[in-house]
C-alpha cells in the first residue's frame, strides 16, 4: 500500500506521517516504511553544496546507497529527528528550494524515490508525492495549516530540537520564510504544490489547525481503515 501525504512547509507532514506509518504497522501487522521526500531533497542539496558530489544523473540506482538510510522503519521519532537534524538548517531549506525548481533534479530525484519505495508499503510525504511521484497511491491526502499556525509549530519545533537557531531567527522572520518558500514552491514550473483551493480529486484535505497530533492521525486512519483491509 502507498499513501502519499503532501502539504506546505511546515504543515506537520513528517511528523504524521511517520507515526501513521507506525500506526499502520501496528493495525496490518506488515512492515510499513515512511519516506520523507523533502530529506531526500535537503540531502541531495547537502550532498552538491557541501560535498560536491556529482551525482549520476543518467543512472541514478547507482546513488542509491546516498539516500537509503532515509527510507526508515521500526525506529523512533526521536532517532530519527536526530539522525536527520544536521539537514534542517535555514542554508539548506532555502537552497533546497532552489535547487527543487529544476527539471533535472527532479527526474533525478523521483527516480531515486521510485526506486527506493520498489513494492514496499510506504507512507511517502512531500510536495509533489501524490501528483506526480506515486501517482497510483491507494491514499492521496493533503495537509494543510494557515500560516500562523505553521509559523508557531516550527519556532516551537526549534526550541526543542535546535535551540541555537532561534539566535538569529525571530518569529517574524520564520513566518516570513515559510510563506516564501511556499510561494517558490507553488508557482515552480515542475511539479508545484497543489493549491489547497483546487486540489486534484483523488485528494484528502486535512486542515490541521485546530486539531491535535493524535486527532489529525486518527482522522487519517478513520480514512485508510475504512476502504482497505490489507
Ligand atoms: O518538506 P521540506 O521542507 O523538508 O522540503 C524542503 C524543500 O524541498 C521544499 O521547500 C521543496 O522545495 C522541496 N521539495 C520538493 N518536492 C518534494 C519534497 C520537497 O520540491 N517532494
Amino acid at each position: 500500500m502507498i499513501i502519499t501525504l503532501d502539504g506546505p512547509v511546515a504543515s506537520g507532514k513528517t511528523t504524521i506521517g511517520f507515526l501513521l506509518a507506525n500506526k499502520l504497522y501496528e493495525i496490518y501487522k506488515k512492515n510499513f516504511y515512511f519516506l520523507d521526500t523533502g530529506l531526500i531533497y535537503r540531502k541531495y542539496t547537502y550532498l552538491f553544496l557541501y560535498q560536491k558530489v556529482t551525482f549520476n544523473t543518467k543512472e541514478p540506482t547507482k546513488d542509491l546507497d546516498y539516500f537509503r538510510n532515509l527510507l526508515v522503519t521500526n525506529i523512533t521519532l526521536q532517532e530519527f529527528e536526530e539522525k536527520t537534524k544536521y539537514l534542517f538548517t535555514e542554508e539548506i531549506a532555502i537552497n533546497t528550494s532552489k535547487l527543487a525548481t529544476k527539471k533535472k533534479v527532479r527526474n533525478y530525484l523521483n527516480k531515486i524515490q521510485i526506486e527506493l519505495v520498489d513494492l514496499k508499503n510506504v507512507v511517502a510525504v512531500g510536495r509533489d508525492s501524490g501528483t506526480v511521484v506515486f501517482k497510483n497511491a491507494d491514499f492521496k491526502f493533503f495537509l494543510y495549516a494557515s500560516n500562523y499556525i505553521r509559523a508557531i509549530r516550527r519556532y516551537n519545533q526549534y526550541k526543542q530540537n535546535n535551540p541555537d537557531i532561534l539566535k538569529n531567527l525571530s518569529f517574524h522572520e520564520i513566518l516570513i520564510r515559510i510563506i516564501k518558500r511556499d510561494e517558490q514552491d507553488k508557482n515552480r514550473k515542475y511539479s508545484p504544490l497543489p493549491d489547497v483551493n483546487n486540489l486534484p480529486k483523488d485528494f484528502i484535505l486535512i486542515n490541521t489547525d485546530n486539531l491535535t497530533i493524535e486527532e489529525t492521525l486518527n482522522k487519517i486512519i478513520s480514512y485508510i481503515t475504512a476502504k482497505n483491509s490489507l
